[in-house]
């Protein structure tokens, strides 16, 4: 027999984590970051995922335009949970739990239309839209007045709070209040929000699709520039024949608070009703300089400048990603196992766009960020080639083996500024947030 050298690795200490963690290992003086593969692929995790984050943290769940009529409802599962997202007949912004007071039942079982009421198909409870129980079969068999009726109301979550539209829960009921949450990353969805004078709008329809890979891959990849020339290279050469480069230079990450961060994007291409390029044709060109008149007037030059000028990709812990790049997409990530991730992407557009720019708008959104486009494919394609592989290392105890490293630019989190966008540095920036979360002890 022949013995075959096996290269030693790399001298870390590794030990594999127990639920406690240690998931992440940092060394500041030798600049690694290094996370440990359990972390997105153990089922365990998973579990404790859905109590520490998902239980306790703001979570994204729709926009208030997606609902715009009273009696409008959408159903939407977070963190596992059915809900149903609507307005009550007054036009109030409502979020039940789907599922009936009586015996559980899912309530609603269409995925969106406008009702007055939402009967239960079992034993055909009705409710309004406002949760009250308007009806039941066989009333009689219940105690007379209204105490029974009203403790049997629809189920709200813990909490619901909206900014300029984008609308957040949190089912913890001793939650702090979502600005809180939001922190610095709030002025970010600002500068989404004002891109139109008289509002946004959700385009009806949502891009819906499974991935084989964890929910945290999708958040890596979103504040990930270092892969966007070589993963997306269909797409550079696409832009580089129709007359456009884009670059990577002068491309930032901002970290910003609770684990959210920003990356900022000078040189991506060109933005429908923002920045112009030669494939967007003349018309643009002339409604683009008009919006910019109308933009600096509302905004100032110096806002308008940030909202037109800069693609932005923003992540908000923990599961919404906002694209401000080509054109806008909200994209919300909901964990179903440790390897698997339901994504829901939503286009935003501005209330009363012109039709001829809607199209255009509609066409660079998916010639890009769509699912079928030139960008997505190829993310979704990571993820799974990742979670395929993190699999070889299960289990194995030598230095170093079973941990990703996701130390590049490491020398910039000292310094308070913005890193470069084809660093890490948004990156560990959430891997510590999520960390935190879940090392937080019961109390
Ligand atoms: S479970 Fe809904 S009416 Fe009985
Ligand atoms: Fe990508």
């Amino acid at each position: 027999m022949t013995q075959i050298d096996v290269p030693t690795t790399t001298p870390v200490e590794v030990r594999r984590p127990s639920l406690d963690g240690p998931f992440i290992k940092e060394d500041t003086e030798a600049r690694t970051f290094r996370v440990h593969r359990s972390a997105l692929r153990s089922p365990e995790v998973f579990a404790l995922e859905q109590e520490r984050i998902w239980g306790r943290t703001w979570l994204y769940l729709g926009h208030e335009s997606e609902i715009p009529n009273p009696n409008d409802f959408v159903v939407r599962t977070l963190g596992g949970r059915p809900l149903i997202f609507c307005r009550d007949a007054d036009g109030g912004v409502r979020v039940y739990y789907n599922s009936c007071p009586h015996r559980g039942t899912t309530l609603c079982r269409e995925t969106e239309g406008n009702n007055r009421f939402f009967r239960c198909f079992y034993h055909a409870w009705t409710f309004n839209t406002s949760g009250e129980l308007v009806s039941l079969p066989g009333a009689d068999g219940y105690p007379d007045g209204d105490d029974f009726r009203e403790r049997l109301t629809l189920r709200t979550v813990a909490k619901v709070e909206s900014l300029r539209g984008f609308v957040f829960v949190n089912f913890d009921p001793d939650a702090g209040p979502l600005a809180d949450h939001l922190g610095n990353a709030a002025d970010y969805i600002e500068l989404v929000a004002d891109h139109n004078a008289t509002g946004m709008e959700v385009i009806p329809g949502t891009q819906r699709y499974k991935v084989w890979g964890n929910w945290k891959l999708a958040v890596e990849n979103a504040m990930d520039g270092y892969h966007f020339t070589p993963t997306h290279i269909t797409f550079v050469d696409y832009l580089k024949r129709t007359g456009y480069t884009t670059s990577d230079e002068g491309g930032k990450n901002q970290r910003l608070d609770n684990g959210h961060s920003v990356l900022l994007l000078t040189g991506h291409s060109g933005r429908a009703g923002m920045q112009w390029e030669p494939r967007f044709g003349e018309a643009e060109r002339i409604r683009i300089e008009e919006n910019r008149v109308e933009l600096e007037e509302r905004l100032g030059v110096e806002r308008a400048a940030r909202v037109a000028d800069v693609s932005r990709i923003l992540y908000v812990f923990p599961n919404l990603i906002l694209f401000d790049i080509e054109a806008l997409s909200i994209r919300r990530l909901e964990p179903t196992a440790a390897d698997r991730t339901e994504v829901d992407a939503w286009e935003l557009a501005p209330l009363g766009e012109p039709e001829e720019a809607r199209a255009l708008r509609n066409r660079v959104l998916v010639s890009f960020i769509g699912p079928g486009g030139l960008a997505t494919p190829d993310d979704i394609e990571a993820y799974e080639a990742i979670q395929r592989g993190i699999v070889a290392t299960a289990g194995d105890q030598r230095l170093g083996h079973d941990w990703n490293d996701i130390s590049r630019g490491m020398v910039d989190d000292d310094k308070p500024g913005p890193g470069r966008s084809i660093d890490e540095g948004g990156i560990r920036h959430f891997w510590r947030k999520w960390n935190d979360a879940i090392s937080e002890r019961e109390s």
